[in-house]
């Protein structure tokens, strides 16, 4: 396959640490990049492979989006107010930096109104909590406990004004929606990369808790009827889940285009497969 796009790591960087995250597959999944003149990402999450590409300088437009609330408010926010977001987060390290634990448990308790409150909040947790990790209850409530950092980086100020400088340079759409949405205007030539919450391989593996609502089979289900419908269109598509073997099954007819990657997930510290499906 031609390889037409390099993936590079260099800033803008994802400004949080997300759950399936896929900066450590950049260079395998730059192998499977087409040409495209509009990019879809609809299970942005900390956009690793939309922050690779968007770098270059390329004449293309970007729809990228995401079911999670808090984490669209914190683009559209260092997008349109990054100041004033740095300085919310240079308020929270100071706090932080006179006793780490009870400021933690306080502000993860707290329930701001504020925008930059908000996003100050998502970005302080994710920079001090275990594993840096975003994970809600069923109530949709942030649940993880404080990390053991000696020095987090809570306030990236040169990331965050690389990253709101490409947001604001680039012709780029940033939404809230549920992926079927996200992908209805998507047409021949467009390039689509999917990276659902991965179906569970095993009962202790399911990590799916990214919004109060989970991605379930159902969820798997209606991906793949999309998967067909925007392959039938002419859609370029790139698809990662888990090795499991329901996807294994669902994804039985494009199993041609399927790719099978070593990986290393922080959630539990296992390596295991993953899989990429495509269909160009
Ligand atoms: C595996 S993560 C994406 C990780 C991302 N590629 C990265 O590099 O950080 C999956 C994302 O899908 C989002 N999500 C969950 N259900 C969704 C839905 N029905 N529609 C759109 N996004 C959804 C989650 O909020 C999460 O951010």
């Amino acid at each position: 396959m031609k390889q037409e796009y390099r993936l590079i790591s260099s800033t803008p960087k994802p400004f949080v640490k997300w759950a399936g995250g896929k900066r450590q597959l950049l260079p395998v999944i730059a192998n499977h990049v087409p040409k495209f003149e509009r990019y879809f990402e609809p299970f942005l999450g900390g956009g690793a492979v939309f922050f690779s590409l968007v770098s270059q300088e390329r004449r293309v437009k970007w729809f990228v989006s995401d079911l999670n609330s808090d984490l669209v408010l914190s683009y559209v926010t260092i997008r349109d107010r990054v100041k004033e977001l740095i300085s919310a987060l240079e308020l929270h390290s100071a706090y932080y930096s006179k006793n780490a634990s009870s400021y933690y448990y306080k502000i993860r308790e707290s329930n701001p109104k504020g925008q930059i409150d908000k996003v100050s909040k998502l970005i302080f947790l994710n920079k001090t909590c275990f594993n840096g990790l975003y994970r809600v209850n069923s109530k949709g409530k942030f649940n993880v406990p404080l990390g053991k950092y000696v020095n987090p980086n809570i306030v990236n100020k040169e990331n965050l004004l690389a990253v709101s400088e490409i947001l604001q340079s680039k012709e780029i759409s940033i939404k809230c929606q549920d992926f079927e949405r996200a992908l209805k205007n998507a047409s021949s030539g467009d390039f689509v990369y999917l990276d659902p919450p991965y179906q569970p391989v095993s009962e202790t593996a399911n990590f799916t808790s990214y919004t109060g609502k989970d991605f379930g089979y159902e969820d798997q289900e209606r991906l793949f009827a999309k998967f067909k419908a925007l392959d039938k269109k002419g859609v370029k598509v790139l698809l990662s889940n888990s090795k499991s073997d329901e996807i294994i099954e669902l994804f039985d007819e494009f199993s041609d285009g399927i790719i099978e990657i070593n990986a290393n997930r922080f959630i539990n510290s296992v390596s295991r497969k993953e899989l990429a499906t495509l269909n160009f």
